[in-house]
């Protein structure tokens, strides 16, 4: 571990580790519940092969730092009491809310990647950095997605919720 940016640049991209592994868990929990849904419930498993991936290339990241993943309960700190907190939005039974729960924890995660992205540069780690760079893109994509797409599902939610013996929730 060279120099301070190292430790770190090392740090953050555990955090980053445990911030996939509770995505993960949240998007599962998502798509397991969504029956009425297929587009968005589609979406969603997309991105859970996505998430997987992804921890695995920030596990990549680690060790090539020297370092291992501490998991999702280790990780600790502020970071991981706020993603616990929006985690909690996914635990609603309710199409609506996950969509909206989703859109924003993917801008948190835009929004680590792009610091991750400054602490490789700094810390002369281009690999790193470009690694960080091409999960940011498929972050990106996902938001887009729910950004085009929650005015439709609303009203789709809507319809069903008018009409007799739909669910609209799920
Ligand atoms: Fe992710």
């Amino acid at each position: 571990m060279a120099s301070k940016a190292h430790e770190h640049l090392l740090d953050w991209l555990r955090d980053a580790h445990g911030m996939e592994q509770q995505a993960e868990q949240m998007l599962k929990a998502q798509a397991g519940r969504l029956e009425n849904y297929p587009e968005l419930k589609a979406r969603i498993e997309q991105h859970i092969e996505e998430t997987q991936h992804q921890a695995d290339l920030v596990e990549g990241c680690i060790s090539k730092l020297g370092g291992s993943p501490s998991g999702v309960k280790d990780t600790g700190g502020k970071m991981m009491a706020m993603m616990q907190g929006m985690g909690g939005m996914f635990t609603t039974d309710e199409v609506l809310k996950g969509g909206i729960a989703s859109y924003a924890f993917e801008h948190f995660e835009m929004a680590s990647y792009r610091s991750l992205i400054g602490a490789a540069e700094y810390a002369g780690e281009p690999e790193i950095k470009q690694t960080c760079e091409a999960i940011l893109k498929q972050e990106e994509a996902m938001a887009k997605w729910l950004e085009d797409n929650l005015p439709e599902t609303t009203m789709k939610y809507l319809q069903r919720d008018e009409t007799e013996g739909a669910t609209a929730k799920r």
